[in-house]
């Protein structure tokens, strides 16, 4: 694989953060590094591969051609900055939901659609956390007997929502536990202890934004606008993984047996599921993995062609910076430079 000349927007964010120790982990190719965030941050020195690398202002001129970005800084922010590092030649792996939407914009999970790299024009977005481990897990699914319909309830962890959030829940927690009361800031009520049922904001229908993204970006990435999507996400007081319960309905019947074998050979799939063992997926287990752990794989009790899967992955990981390393590696491997 060639080398690239890499750069990381928001390298200090929680996101940004994961992106750097994934990039070390897996040897990613880097002719050369840079750092950017916002005048917060510059000056700040980051390691990485046992050197220091100062924390860049980001503006329109931070770009050069052939320069993969890897981006995730935020939707306004990436609104502003890649059109310019577009038109500088370089091509951005965008980690917000500024661009996911957009027609001619790919939204990719490389064990589901990498064939619709090829077709990017300096934009490549990576979907939503929550989608990525879900489709993750449905694919092989779907390409055995099509899948008419998802009903979805997320357990999402508060480092989907950055660094801040997560140092939220810690400093609320232990401010609980000592009788102090700690105001919530980054969480509309009080996170620790609680669970909330409300992620990014309320539209108009009902559901949130973030529960909308998994319905279209879940029709965008599988290529079938047919398939019926209903999200409910909650926050939960969780530091890291998110865990869903997906019910799906398929055109087939496929049974527990079969669910567990097709997706004991997909690419990216941990099936865990040995309940006689109290074996199931966690959020604990999987924080710092790579793979989406399956598990609580069952019939439904009353309607032929429903299955109940309990599906866990790192948020950080292959739900934000692993999912953009995988499609950057992709790039180098289709030749870009
Ligand atoms: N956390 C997840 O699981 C997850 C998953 C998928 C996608 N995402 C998306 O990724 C983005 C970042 O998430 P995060 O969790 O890493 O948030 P975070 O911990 O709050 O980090 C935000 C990063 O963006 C930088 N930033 C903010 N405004 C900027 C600006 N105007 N110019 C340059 N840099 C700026 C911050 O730099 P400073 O240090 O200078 O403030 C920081 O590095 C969000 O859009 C989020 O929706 C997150």
């Amino acid at each position: 694989m060639a080398s690239a000349k890499t750069c990381v927007v928001g390298a200090t964010g929680a996101v940004g953060q994961e992106f750097l120790r994934i990039l070390e982990q897996r040897d990613f190719p880097i002719s050369r590094l840079r750092l950017l965030a916002s005048e917060r941050s510059a000056g700040k020195r980051i390691a990485f591969r046992g050197k220091d690398y100062t924390v860049e202002l980001l503006t329109e001129n931070s770009f050069e051609k052939g320069e993969i970005i890897l981006s995730s800084a935020g939707g306004g922010t990436s609104k502003w900055f890649v059109p310019h590092a577009v038109k500088s030649g370089a091509v951005v792996v965008d980690n917000t939901s500024a661009f996911r939407m957009e027609p001619e914009v790919p939204l990719v999970v490389p064990e589901v659609n990498p064939h619709a790299i090829q077709r990017h024009k300096g934009i490549i977005a990576n979907p939503n956390c929550s989608t990525i481990q879900m489709v993750v897990a449905l694919k092989p699914l779907h390409d055995v007997s099509r899948i008419k319909r998802i009903v979805v309830s997320t357990y999402q962890s508060v480092s989907g929502k950055g660094a801040k959030a997560m140092e939220e829940l810690r400093l609320q927690t232990k401010a609980l536990l000592d009788e102090k009361p700690y105001p919530p800031k980054e969480f509309p009520w009080q996170i620790a202890f609680n669970c909330l049922p409300h992620i990014d904001s309320f539209t108009d229908n009902g559901f949130t934004k973030e529960e909308l993204k998994m319905v279209y970006e879940t029709q965008k990435i599988m290529e079938d606008d047919s398939i019926a999507v209903n999200a409910t996400t909650i926050r939960v007081p969780v530091l890291r993984s998110h865990s869903e319960s997906v019910y799906i309905e398929t055109e087939k019947k496929i049974t527990a047996q079969q669910a567990r074998e097709i997706l004991s050979k997909a690419p990216g799939v941990i099936v865990v599921d040995d309940p006689a063992n109290n074996k199931y997926p966690m959020p604990v287990d999987s924080e710092g993995r790579d793979e989406t752990f399956v598990g609580r794989i069952r019939e439904d009790l009353f309607f032929p062609t429903g299955l109940s899967l309990w599906v866990v992955s790192d948020n950080l990981r292959k739900g934000a910076a692993l999912n953009a390393v995988q499609i950057a590696e992709k790039l180098l491997q289709l030749g870009w430079s």
